[in-house]
């Protein structure tokens, strides 16, 4: 995965526009989050990529996860089945999401494709240091969901009020919500934050012109970590996953 402009963790040079995938296609740093956009507030689409959404299977037809829908697991089936998309040219790139470190090397000792993407929850209290380094070691973008903490939805997360947040943000006149977007970008992921709200949006995108010093990025590593969006809805008797710890293979 390359970054095109800032290459350097913390660097005090600016601008990272777009991360280049392993498709050699380029991918905006800030994405647009749509979950919950009312209908009608996302204007034009054009889907360029499809993405295995979790690791969980359902019974086709069926809504939501409960212990009746659940069906037994085939992600090299499925993989193999986006591959094709892939090569008739029907998605540009395929991806991921909500992949542990293990899951992507099961997958990849199979795949004949590299997942382009691996969508995941990341911000600064979830930063998940070794996913990333995994990403990044084998071509797979990372980029982050729920960069702001996805306030006012059932996950609620308080990451712009995390006091670490909230001094980086006073010191460099920034938003909280713009420190936790540049702090991923910095980080060599994009990030998707979601807001319908013209003058947030517009918030979001003025992280390109400014960066976080190296001497106060090294202060997030000292933030206290924890999963948000943590799956539980997927733990039942009939799931593949009997805990939430196998559901991430550990990493929570
Ligand atoms: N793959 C997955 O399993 C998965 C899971 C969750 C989310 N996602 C994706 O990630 C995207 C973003 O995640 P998310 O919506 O959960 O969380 P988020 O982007 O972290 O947070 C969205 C919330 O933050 C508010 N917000 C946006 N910009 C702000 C700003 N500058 N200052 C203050 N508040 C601000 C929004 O309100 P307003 O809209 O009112 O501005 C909204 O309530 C989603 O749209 C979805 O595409 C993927």
């Amino acid at each position: 995965m390359n970054m095109m402009g800032d290459d350097k963790k913390g660097s005090d040079s600016d601008s990272v526009l777009r991360f280049e995938l392993n498709t050699g296609a380029k991918m905006p740093a800030v994405g647009l989050g749509t979950w919950k956009a009312d209908p009608g507030a996302v204007g034009e689409v054009v889907i360029a990529a499809v993405k295995i959404h979790w690791p969980i299977r359902t019974k086709p037809g069926s809504g939501g996860f409960g212990a009746d829908v659940m069906a037994p697991l085939c992600l090299p089936e499925t993989w193999n089945a986006m591959e094709g998309l892939y090569a008739s040219g029907q998605a540009r790139a395929i991806g991921v999401s909500n992949f542990s470190t293990k899951k992507l090397q099961e997958l990849l000792k199979h795949a004949k494709v590299t997942p382009a993407v691996n969508q995941v929850e990341c911000h600064p209290i979830w930063q998940q240091p070794a996913l990333h380094h995994f990403c990044n070691s084998t071509g797979i973008h990372l980029s982050a969901y729920s960069p702001l903490g996805s306030p006012g939805s059932w996950i609620n997360g308080e990451v712009m009020k995390d006091e670490t947040l909230l001094d980086v943000a006073g010191k460099l006149n920034k938003s909280p919500a713009q420190v936790a977007l540049r702090w991923g970008i910095q980080s060599g992921h994009s990030v998707l934050p979601k807001s319908v709200n013209e003058s947030r949006l517009k918030e979001n995108l003025s992280v390109f012109d400014w960066c976080i010093p190296s001497h106060l990025f090294t202060d997030f590593s000292q933030i206290p970590q924890q999963r948000l969006l943590r799956g539980d809805f997927a733990i039942n008797e009939t799931s593949p996953y009997k805990s939430i710890q196998e559901l991430w293979d550990g990493e929570i």
